[in-house]
């Protein structure tokens, strides 16, 4: 199992290491832009091989897509990322041509790759990967989904001082601050509703929190993040490669689920061999179809930005 990693920055090269760490596939290969830089990510990253115990080959090239071919997997993160006070959208313009160059790039090496699109806004940017390659809409994932998911998991642990890997929880919808839906009617502790142990004013403040967890961090980073992000792009790929049939929110092309159409936007899917393998329909209350409709608004007009 290939797994190509484009951009080695904070995102990529984070994603590339939890990749290697949970030791499932073969070979890793990073790419960028920047002259020597995947290189050296990926030798220091070999230099952990034998502290971490993995067998992972991890190879780095400065954009020479030939060391890509015949990917499985390939992760797009290369772009900007945004500085405090900035939203994803206003990313857009720059990371539009690079996120169309590299795609089209990726393609060439390897005609059946499965692309998992990270740089932001990411919902627009896994629309224009859609619309500019024709691949089939399983082969084309947008990752924000799971980690703001597992943002909320997060803040929902830390409210009701629960240990996380108690906690369930989901958020749909776009990946920006305004557009996250977090699903609290659905979200457990044990199986039990949060909402038997947290208050609506408490639940509100989870919500709110989890929708601006990236912008916290870019106000406490200088930068966004890339823990979280790395992990959740990790689970994605180990989903597909293992065949896991896991679900995850997952932005993808909507053909009317949800009421939506002709728009890529998070909702829970089955992620296995041939990326997603299903959208999951899952039943939302009247103001949870009412946010993810805004939501949707949002990430149109976002769409309309792009030159396609
Ligand atoms: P970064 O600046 O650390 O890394 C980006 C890398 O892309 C740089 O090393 C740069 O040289 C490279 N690059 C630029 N143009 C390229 C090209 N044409 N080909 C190959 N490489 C190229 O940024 P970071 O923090 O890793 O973030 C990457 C992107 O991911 C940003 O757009 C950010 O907003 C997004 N992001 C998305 C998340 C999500 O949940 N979807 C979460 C966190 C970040």
């Amino acid at each position: 199992m290939k797994v190509t990693v484009v951009g080695a920055g904070a995102v990529g090269a984070s994603c590339a290491e939890y990749i290697a760490i949970k030791d499932f596939a073969s070979e890793v290969v990073i790419l960028d832009i920047k002259e020597g830089y995947a290189e050296g990510k990926a030798m220091d990253l070999m230099q952990t091989a034998s502290l971490n115990g993995f067998d992972t080959k991890i190879t780095g090239s400065t954009s020479d897509y030939a060391k890509t071919a015949d990917s499985h997997i390939a992760v797009i993160t290369s772009g900007i990322p945004r500085k405090p006070g900035m939203t994803r959208e206003e990313l857009i313009g720059i990371n539009a041509g690079i996120v169309k160059t590299v795609s089209s790039n990726l393609l060439e090496h390897s005609p059946n790759v499965i692309i998992i699109v990270v740089s932001n806004p990411m919902d627009t940017m896994t629309y224009l990967v859609h619309k500019t390659t024709g691949l089939p809409k399983n082969r084309i994932i947008g990752m924000g989904g799971a980690l703001d998911s597992a943002r909320f998991k997060y803040r929902l642990a830390e409210a009701m001082e629960a240990p996380i890997s108690d906690i369930d929880g989901m958020v749909i919808g776009g990946h920006s601050d305004k557009g996250m839906v977090p699903l609290t009617s659905h979200a457990t502790r044990n199986s039990i509703r949060v909402s038997e142990f947290l208050s609506d004013e408490r639940l509100e403040q989870v919500a709110a929190d989890t929708k601006v967890g990236g912008a916290t961090l870019t106000g406490l980073l200088g930068t966004s993040a890339w823990y979280a992000p790395g992990a959740a792009v990790s689970a994605l790929v180990q989903a597909i490669a293992c065949d896991q049939k896991k679900m995850f929110p997952c932005s993808t092309m909507l053909e009317g689920e949800y009421g939506l159409n002709d728009i890529c936007i998070g909702v829970p899917v089955i992620l296995g061999k041939n990326g997603i393998e299903k959208i999951v329909d899952i039943p939302l209350s009247d103001a949870e179809k009412a946010k993810m409709q805004e939501s949707a608004e949002g990430v149109t007009k976002t769409n309309g930005l792009l030159e396609l």
